[in-house]
């Protein structure tokens, strides 16, 4: 049964669809103000409306900061624990259950109305040492108590799980992994045990494999397609198969499409599990419209594959990323920048699912709680005043020890003043609030560089200066 057609699961609830552009009072300069048919809406809620999902992977430790949960909450639709339901997680001394990261999990899911998704039961890595250490037929218990002990815990929350995580070698040629203590000690059929006793545990829920290095047709790919296969054919429970998607630039399979089709081809549903598109660091504008490209195009290959259930990504925001750690050298690797601002390929994802070319204006502009060390700007207003007119020259330096690519900054009008036209931004006005959001030449400002753009306005008599900036949801010192 494909997991979003599940009786009892809580459908996200969607958000309202456009953020009345004919609220805004002032106008768009350079660049013509979307009317309300043109705004884009959040990831979550264009891609409900072709029946799919649009996931991130949750780190539990994250989700205090204001911002993470801001822009995640907006945006997806699924969630799925990145660690914290592993293994090592929930049973690191055996038969003591520990549901305190997972619960995490599990809670947010349900609090923000979200699809959850079971990630992993079994997998080589993030396994405790107690587990290696048991002879077969204790591993053998200790595999079908863990499976159905979990299953069981979140049973009618979860709606699919990774039964079965990377059963395949790394080095690609299909064969199984030969440094998992599961297929060391239990031969292949372990693989189909789990899947039975998750299927014993909880007659309802997905049963998946997942795997990576599997996006294209090839020797590994067709060992797991071989896999279900069989498994379709001699009744061993699987519903589904991931693909996880961890892409290098520019490396989206061209066959990932096909790919997809022939699994969905066997009777089961499938999704990018995964996805990231690791970049060269630092980023620049050229790197940043590849990983757009690639993402659109994973996407596309989604949903083109009727079987194709949706797209996760593997975080939320390039401030949190295994990548750095896993990749050195690499990094930004995924649509929402250090500063939770969206990056190209965001866009690219939304118009892929049918959005509007335009920033999302349903994604707020966070502000974390304490500004990512080392993150900064310097805002510098010059007015010009005469009578009630005026123009001001804003200069924004990036502090920060990295790029930002795409900008949005904010203050506030104490006396009335209202923009008329600007140059080098998009400047709209909503009340006293204005915001300038970068034009596409000049989105990306090197780490200690400097972007200016400027405006004309009215004002009543007196015209003081903003008393504070916000340079994408954070506050900056005033230059
Ligand atoms: O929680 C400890 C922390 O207490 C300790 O201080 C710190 C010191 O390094 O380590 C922390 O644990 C780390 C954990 O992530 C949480 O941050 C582990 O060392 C680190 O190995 C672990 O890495 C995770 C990795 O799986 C292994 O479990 C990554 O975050 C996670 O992104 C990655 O996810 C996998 C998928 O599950 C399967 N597919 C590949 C994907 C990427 O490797």
């Amino acid at each position: 049964m494909p997991i979003h057609d599940l009786p009892g699961r809580t459908r996200p609830a969607l958000l309202a669809a456009t953020l009345a552009a004919t609220t805004l009072l002032g106008v768009g300069i350079g660049i013509s103000r979307p009317d309300a048919a043109d705004a884009a809406t959040s990831l979550k809620t264009l891609a409900a409306a072709k029946g799919r999902d649009v996931g991130f992977a949750l780190a539990v430790d994250r989700i205090t900061e204001p911002a993470y949960p801001a822009v995640a909450d907006n945006e997806f639709n699924l969630v799925v624990a990145e660690n914290a339901m592993k293994w090592d997680s929930v049973e690191p001394v055996q038969g003591q259950f520990r549901w305190t990261g997972s619960d995490v999990v599990a809670d947010y899911a349900t609090a923000t109305g979200k699809k959850l998704y079971g990630h992993t039961l079994l997998w080589h890595q993030a396994l405790p040492g107690w587990v290696a250490a048991l002879p077969a037929d204790q591993l053998r218990a200790a595999m079908r108590h863990h499976i159905t002990t979990v299953v069981d815990k979140y049973e009618g929350r979860v709606a699919a799980w990774d039964v079965v995580n990377e059963a395949f070698s790394d080095n690609g040629d299909g064969s199984r992994r030969g440094d998992s203590v599961f297929q060391q000690k239990l031969g292949d059929g372990y693989i189909a045990e789990a899947l039975t006793t998750a299927r014993a545990a909880d007659p309802d829920v997905d049963l998946c494999l997942n795997d990576y290095s599997v996006e294209w047709v090839g020797a590994k790919s067709d060992a797991l397609y071989n896999l279900v296969k069989s498994f379709k054919a001699t009744g061993v429970p699987i519903d589904c198969v991931g693909l996880q998607g961890h892409f290098v630039l520019g490396q989206v399979p061209g066959d990932l499409q096909a790919n997809l089709q022939r699994f969905a081809d066997l009777g089961v549903d499938v999704r990018i599990t995964e996805l990231d598109v690791r970049v060269p660091v630092p980023a620049d504008a050229t790197k940043l419209a590849q990983q757009a490209s690639d993402y659109r195009r994973v996407w596309q290959a989604c949903l083109a594959v009727t079987r194709c259930r949706g797209v996760t990504t593997w975080g939320l925001t390039d401030r949190y990323s295994w990548i750095p750690e896993f990749f050195a050298g690499q990094g930004a690797a995924l649509m929402f920048d250090e500063n939770y601002a969206p990056k190209p390929a965001y866009q690219a994802v939304a118009e892929a699912l049918g959005g509007a070319p335009t920033p999302s204006p349903t994604t707020p502009t966070p502000s974390p709680t304490t500004p990512a060390p080392g993150v900064g700007c310097t805002v510098t207003y010059v007015p010009n005043s005469w009578n009630t007119g005026f123009t001001a020259e804003v200069r924004i330096r990036n502090d920060g020890p990295t790029a930002i690519t795409g900008w949005s900054v904010g203050f506030a009008f104490s006396t009335g003043q209202a923009v008329t036209n600007g140059w080098n931004a998009t400047v709209s006005q909503a009340g006293a609030q204005v915001t300038a959001r970068n034009a596409a030449w000049n989105a990306t400002v090197p780490a200690g560089g400097t972007v200016s753009f400027g405006f004309q306005g009215t004002h009543g008599g007196v015209n003081p200066s903003p008393a504070a900036f916000t340079l994408n949801g954070s506050a900056c010192r005033a230059g």
